[in-house]
Parts: C-alpha cells; structure tokens; sequence
C-alpha cells in the first residue's frame, strides 16, 4: 500500500473532491498496480527462460515435459482468485454510488442540447454551474430535453448517463472547497464540447449568503403547486379520497395497487409516467379518464409538479419501508359510476398540508 500512497501524490489523477474519489482512485491505482506487476513478471519469466533454455547446439533435441498438475492449479486458482477480489471492490463501490442516499440534499438536473440547468431546493436555478455546500450530502435527480447526455464531475469521481424519457440519480457529498470541471461525457450533437461548466463547493455559510444573493425564485415543489392548479389536476385529484383520480397525498413512495393486479412503487419515474402517458399504469379503482401532458409540459415542469407531490405526502410517505401506513388506497370508493358533475365543485379543496 505504500507504492499506492505515493502514486497518489503524483498530481496525474484530477483533485479529490468527494466522498468516492478516494476509494475509486485506490481501486483504480490497484488495478493499475496489478498489471503493471503481472506485464513485467511475465516479460522478465519469458526473458529468462528464453535465455536459460535457448537452444545451444544445432542437433539439440529438447527433454519432454509432461505437465504439472500443482503448477497449472496454481496459475488458475490465483488469477481467479484475484478476480473475484477485483469484481467485489468494484461491485461495492457501484453499489455504494448507486443506492439512493438518504437524508440528501436535492438538486433537479436537466441537459439540453447544450447546456446544463440545474435547480436547488429552495428555487435558486443556474445554467452551467452547480454550487454546492461543503460536506452536505447531495442527490441530482437528472433528466434530458432532449438526447442523451452524461454528467461528469471528474473531481468528484462520479458520471451518469442523462437520459430523455426517464429519471437517473447521482450521489456524492463534496469533501473540499474549489472549483471543479463540470463535462458533458455522451456525444450529443455539434456543442458537445462546448456542453461544460464549473462546480464550486462553497463552506455552508457561503453557500447560504450565495442562495441568499440570488433571484428570489420559488422552490420547485411551490412551482408545482401552481402549476398543479393551472393544469386543473386538483379538479380530479383531492387531498383526500373521493375524486375521479386517486388522491396523492401521501402517495409518493408508497406502494400503489393498480387495476391490473400488480403493485408499483410510486417513485418519480412512476410519476413522471402518470403525468405523460397516463394509460400505462391505471390505479386500481379508477376510470383511465386522465387526458395526457404529453408535450405541454417541459422536463423541468414535470420535476416540479413531481416536487409537489412529494411534498404533499411528506409526512410519511418517504418512509418506503412501511406500506401498511400509506394512506387508505383508494380502491375502496370510487365507483366506476362516479358522478363526473362532482369534480367542479372541489374547485379550491386542494390545500397544501
Ligand atoms: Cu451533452 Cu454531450
């Protein structure tokens, strides 16, 4: 491990700037370490023996060897054995990069070709740049207007692939103050190069007087909000049981029952899905009367109507773990006959909890 703690001083690797980059950067080094031992093991081996056994006379017949079974075991056990050891450090580290953090502090991503939008929790958004605080735990819940794109913080030792039509997560929690590279790492089109930008990891009281000096904004759950009325969802959706659709107070991450038997948990790739293509999963109970948002709503509105909703069920909807609390599925009221002439009468019953 000491070859590995000066290999680490050698400034050919980027910054170490996150909670991952020193664990990758060893994983990476070790890898490294490995083959560069077994390339020059095997040249000096090939080189001696070619040396010791090189032929001497021109009549010189060879002694034939049959084998040895100690010897072949060894040189498969061992590489095999090493593997396994690569594949479960490796496999550790994906694992701890892509479980979902708890207790986070969450940032909408969305790529456009070819820039950067992000979005911070009290509303503050930039282009380009992400500032962060110092030693917080961050998630950036990613997604594209357009093509693929991929978020690659090198400092941080983190890259995910941007992909239009779904929901990817990223996790770190930065570990120094600076300023890093922010790449675009998927082939998007011309700009591609140009599609980079800067993280600054501000100390936390900075990072507060730098939200505080930015354009008041509201937070992406209140943009949800109005934009929840604007779009007359609450005409169908109440805060309580007893609308055309089911209530979604509470329903984000639970598990909800739809009407063809199965269960899902109502994540935001399930939320996102609900609002554009509301046919593919119907809530047990319910008509498939919801009309699509498809095309009337850009990426960042999704996240912020999904921000809403997340917000709405705060008070124990986060907790995945226990189903059984969710509130009442609504598989109990709504019969298929359900008085459509109700719905307009609920105008203004959506309150926010
Ligand atoms: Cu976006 Cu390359």
């Amino acid at each position: 491990m000491s070859l590995l703690t000066i290999l680490l001083q050698v400034p050919f690797l980027p910054e170490q700037a996150s909670s991952f980059a020193q664990e990758v950067d060893m994983f990476y080094l070790s890898l490294w370490a490995l083959t560069i031992f077994f390339s020059v093991a095997v040249a000096v081996a090939a080189l001696f023996f070619m040396l010791k056994y090189r032929r001497r006379r021109i009549d010189e017949i060879p002694e034939q060897v049959e084998g040895a079974m100690a010897l072949e075991i060894t040189w498969t056990v061992i590489p095999f054995l090493i593997s396994l050891f690569i594949f479960g450090w490796g496999a550790k580290i994906y694992y701890q990069m892509y479980t979902e953090p708890k207790d986070a502090m969450e940032i909408y991503v969305t790529g456009k070709q070819w820039m950067w939008r992000a979005q911070h929790p009290d509303g503050i958004r930039e282009i380009n740049q992400l500032h962060l605080p110092l030693g917080k735990r961050i998630k950036l819940t990613m997604t594209s207007e357009d093509v693929l794109h991929s978020y690659f913080i090198p400092a941080f030792r983190t890259k995910a692939d941007v992909v239009p039509g779904r929901y990817t997560m990223t996790w770190f929690t930065p570990t120094k103050a600076g300023t890093y590279h922010l790449f675009c790492a998927e082939y998007c089109g011309t700009q591609h190069s140009g599609m980079i930008g800067n993280v600054i990891v501000l100390e936390p009281s900075e990072y507060q007087q730098w939200l505080a000096g930015g354009p008041k904004e509201a937070s992406p759950s209140a943009t949800g909000q109005k934009l929840f009325a604007s779009l007359a969802c609450n005409t169908c959706h109440y805060d309580k049981d007893g609308g055309r659709g089911p209530s979604l107070a509470g329903v984000f991450g639970s598990q909800v029952k739809l009407e063809n038997g199965t269960t899902v948990i109502a994540d935001e790739g399930y939320l996102r899905e609900s609002i554009l293509n509301p046919g593919a999963k119907i809530v047990a109970g319910f008509q498939p009367v919801m009309p699509t948002f498809q095309g009337q709503l850009s990426e960042e509105q999704v996240l912020q109507l999904i921000a809403y909703i997340k917000s709405i069920g705060a008070q124990e909807g986060a907790v995945a773990a226990k189903p059984a609390a969710s509130p009442a599925p609504p598989t109990a009221k709504a019969s298929p006959a359900a008085p459509t002439t109700q719905a307009p009468a609920a105008q203004g019953g959506q309150k926010k909890d």
